[in-house]
């Protein structure tokens, strides 16, 4: 089916040798055990393993197709079965938000930046990249990766990201995402907020292996914080079908870095997203994903509390899975990194078959991603240009997230990378560097920034 790896990469297989053995892993998943039960843990697990034969079937079935693409005028329109529909997949292309000579422009900007200030960009230490040592991603790197010429560039303020950022179009469209969620304490708002990430350019013919199957927004903290795992209550207590991805009541008060690492983003964004700044295609270095938002994260909550069957014939039959309270391990789970996946360690996602590359993007496309979604970056990129994207997010205003934009915002001002990467060199005094004359949009770009945060009290 096309959209699908002919090839499955060399990604890390995750299995309980090679697991992060901490004492105190078994406490998280009792705590969980003692207040919702083994009688529903075990229904939820029956109901969702079903629920995803389903699913699978339908994405190893139509592929790429399964994502859908819209045109940005499109999505201040949608009828409520269309966006319900963006919502149950929990991936979208948005096509045309910017226009391709503005998308051009950037990149060219983009690139003349990065070669105007290659060898800050590149670093003194000499670094290979992402390593796994015995199936733990080791984030060893402060410069871009991989070396000797990055890919993932630790540049957060060149005048083309934060003009994609603070953009009208982006604005609009991340503040439009932002409020398909909703707060039952009326404690936030939908108006958007910058979070300050990384860009990428890859090269064509470099595979690029380090980001494979994974959930941002934290790992183990989704069970071990006692907020962040009531968020997922429907789901422990026999009732996944009643999940709520889109609740931000409790969620917005999550700890996402109550573990920190490298990989932890501080900040709650209601899509991670990408704007692209050339084009790209399947088997191009672009993004995959697996295209049911509800039934992957259950079914990842819910994996670490049942162990697989002995019988190697038996492994898709949930009901011969053993409930397990004792055993210290959370499958792709290390605290400190996003929370990983193999086909292996995850075997009702069918991951081979169904983790599926988004369609084709033009320059001034986006795609966006719920925090929640399983995705992963292309190893290969078998086409002939250099592939770049922006990565942006929509970003609600809550209190955690207000804090932490102050901050970046502070940062920004003093020339420091921004607290969730500390990677990379000071911006300030590269060539062609603007500050914040490169913010657009206005007042709304700049309280997109958090100016505003700097002034109340
Ligand atoms: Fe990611």
């Amino acid at each position: 089916m096309s959209g699908t790896l002919a090839t499955w990469p060399d990604w890390p297989v995750f299995t309980k040798d090679n697991s992060e053995g901490s004492d105190d892993l078994v406490g998280f998943k009792r705590a969980i055990i003692d207040r919702y039960g083994e009688e529903a843990l075990t229904r939820s697990w029956l109901k969702v393993c079903q629920s995803l034969e389903r699913a699978t079937d339908h994405i190893a079935r139509n592929g790429s197709t399964v994502i859908p693409e819209l045109d940005y005028h499109e999505l201040f329109s949608l009828d409520n079965e269309k966006k319900e529909e963006l919502k149950g997949v929990g991936c979208f292309v948005v096509r045309n938000v910017f226009s391709r000579t503005q998308a051009d422009e950037w990149f060219r900007s983009l690139k003349e930046y990065v070669s105007d200030n290659e060898k800050n960009i590149n670093g003194k230490k000499s670094l290979t990249g992402d390593e796994y040592v015995g199936g733990k991603r080791i984030l060893t790197v402060d410069v871009g990766y991989p070396q000797p010429k990055p890919m993932m560039l630790n540049l957060y303020y060149s005048p083309a990201q934060i003009a994609a950022r603070t953009h009208p179009n982006q604005l609009k469209l991340c503040r439009e995402l932002n409020s398909w969620w909703h707060d039952d304490t009326a404690r936030s708002s939908p108006e958007q907020l910058c979070y300050s990430d990384q860009v990428r350019i890859r090269q064509p013919k470099r595979p690029f292996p380090s980001l494979g199957p994974h959930i941002d927004a934290g790992s183990l903290c989704r069970w071990a914080d006692p907020v962040y795992s009531s968020v997922y209550a429907a789901v422990f207590s026999g009732e996944p079908e009643l999940l709520d991805n889109y609740d931000l009541s409790l969620r917005q008060v999550a700890d996402q870095a109550l573990f920190k690492g490298a990989a932890q983003s501080t900040v709650l964004r209601a899509f991670q997203g990408w704007t692209a700044l050339t084009s790209a295609g399947p088997g191009q270095g672009s993004l995959m994903v697996f295209p049911d938002l509800k039934w992957g994260i259950a079914y990842v909550m819910l994996r670490p509390f049942f162990s697989e069957p002995q019988e190697k014939k038996d492994l898709m039959d949930a009901s011969k899975w053993e409930f397990d309270p004792d055993t210290a391990w959370f499958p792709g789970t290390w605290r400190d990194d996003s929370q990983l996946l193999s086909a292996e360690s995850h075997p009702h996602l069918r991951l081979k078959e169904c983790l599926v590359s988004i369609p084709h993007v033009n320059p001034g496309d986006t795609v966006f991603w719920h925090a929640d979604m399983v995705h992963a970056v292309e190893v290969e990129h078998n086409g002939t240009d250099d592939a770049s994207v922006a990565y942006i997010a929509a970003t609600p205003t809550t209190d955690l997230n207000k804090a932490y934009i102050k901050e970046q915002l502070q940062d920004f001002l003093a020339g420091r990378p921004p607290v969730d990467f500390r990677r990379g060199s000071s911006e300030v005094n590269f060539k062609g560097y603007l500050g914040e004359k490169a913010v657009l949009g206005g007042d709304d770009g700049r309280r997109a920034m958090g100016y505003y945060l700097l002034e109340s009290v």
